[in-house]
């Protein structure tokens, strides 16, 4: 009996575990008399550490979204690849084993091409640029896009400026000559790196460093925050400032998670995800100094670099991505036009 007993609590309790939701005892909001909230827990997953300023803004957003929501909702962030990689975490969130995942632009892109636009090199021309455009709602159109994809994207959030890095400075597009560069998986990653005079080597960040190590690839290319907390400096000292992408990280929910939202929470979520948009911009500047005194002190050197060759290089990209379809080309004008 007791047996029985202990079984059902235990096949209980993986159920909840599996749709995410604990029932958890809150007294109600604003001095109301104490409820059962039941408190929906929206797993997400995470790529990078607790370190970083997304998953700082990330959980912000969480305590946030469970005040507003009066305990109704709250998010669970499982950080460094803990759930996998993007690839495999976005797979997760489309078929619901999971509710939400951070991940690069360029997974998404593959998705939809239309997505190509907001990663392509030189979009942006600052931070200021890029804020505006991720919080104007331009992009509410094609955020909503994917539903028949079982994902919506919440957010863009800002993931600096991409460089590369290597065994040594990189000024030109000659210098890339035969060097092996790790991109993330996506077209347009592949054909801009090749388009910059390197050869572009597909795959997940979790396998770089070992990979540069054992001399599979001769470097990678990625902003100083990522490179400081993931060590790269130890094995690739070189970061040049080419600043050729400030590709954003979506925010992307299970459709059918989001739709079963009541409308008032969806709001919600959607206003709270505007909100720390922009806050995540202010930890990333918060933190962009630290990291780069970091790898300094590793023994990475950065190196300022013209940038004119490497954007003349890679305007064949653009013009493949953007005259692809007519949202395509629209959607890169109204990003340029807010551009100062
Ligand atoms: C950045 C970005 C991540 C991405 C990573 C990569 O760190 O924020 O979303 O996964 O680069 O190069 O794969």
């Amino acid at each position: 009996m007791k047996k029985r007993f202990l079984a059902a609590v235990l096949a209980g309790t993986m159920m909840l575990s599996l749709v995410g939701c604990s029932g958890k005892s809150e007294s109600g909001d604003n001095g109301q008399s104490s409820n059962t909230v039941k408190t929906t827990t929206l797993k997400l997953a995470f790529n990078q550490s607790e370190n970083h300023p997304q998953y700082k803004a990330l959980s912000e957003m969480s305590d946030a979204l469970y005040e507003a929501t009066n305990g109704a909702y709250e998010i669970e962030i499982s950080p460094n690849e803990l759930l996998g990689s993007q690839k495999d975490a976005f797979e997760l969130v489309q078929n619901g084993t999971i509710q939400m995942a951070m991940v690069a632009n360029s997974i998404v892109e593959n998705v939809n091409s239309d997505f190509a636009v907001l990663g392509l090199p030189y979009a942006y021309d600052s931070t200021e640029h890029q804020k505006k455009v991720f919080t104007s709602g331009i992009l509410d159109d094609i955020f909503a896009s994917t539903t028949a994809n079982k994902f919506n994207v919440l957010a863009a959030f800002t993931a600096g400026s991409r460089c590369v890095y290597t065994d040594k400075p990189i000024t030109t597009p000659a210098d890339l000559a035969g060097y092996k560069i790790r991109v993330m998986e996506a077209p347009t990653s592949i054909a801009m790196l090749n388009a910059m005079g390197g050869v572009a080597t597909p795959m997940a960040q979790g396998e770089v460093y070992t990979a540069i190590q054992q001399g599979i690839i001769n470097g990678g290319e990625n902003n100083e925050i990522t490179y400081a907390d993931l060590k790269h400096y130890e094995v690739a000292p070189y970061f040049s400032y080419t600043r050729h992408l400030m590709i954003p990280d979506l925010l992307v929910i299970n459709a059918e998670t989001l739709s079963g939202m009541s409308e008032e929470n969806q709001q919600i979520l959607k206003d709270l995800c505007k909100e720390y948009t922009e806050r995540e911009f202010e930890l990333w500047d918060e933190q962009l100094d630290t990291a780069i005194e970091t790898a300094k002190t590793g023994g990475a050197t950065f190196t300022e670099v013209d940038i004119t060759p490497f954007q003349e290089a890679v305007q064949p990209v653009i013009n493949d991505v953007i005259n692809k379809s007519e949202s395509a080309k629209a959607l890169y004008d109204e990003i340029r036009a807010l551009a100062e």
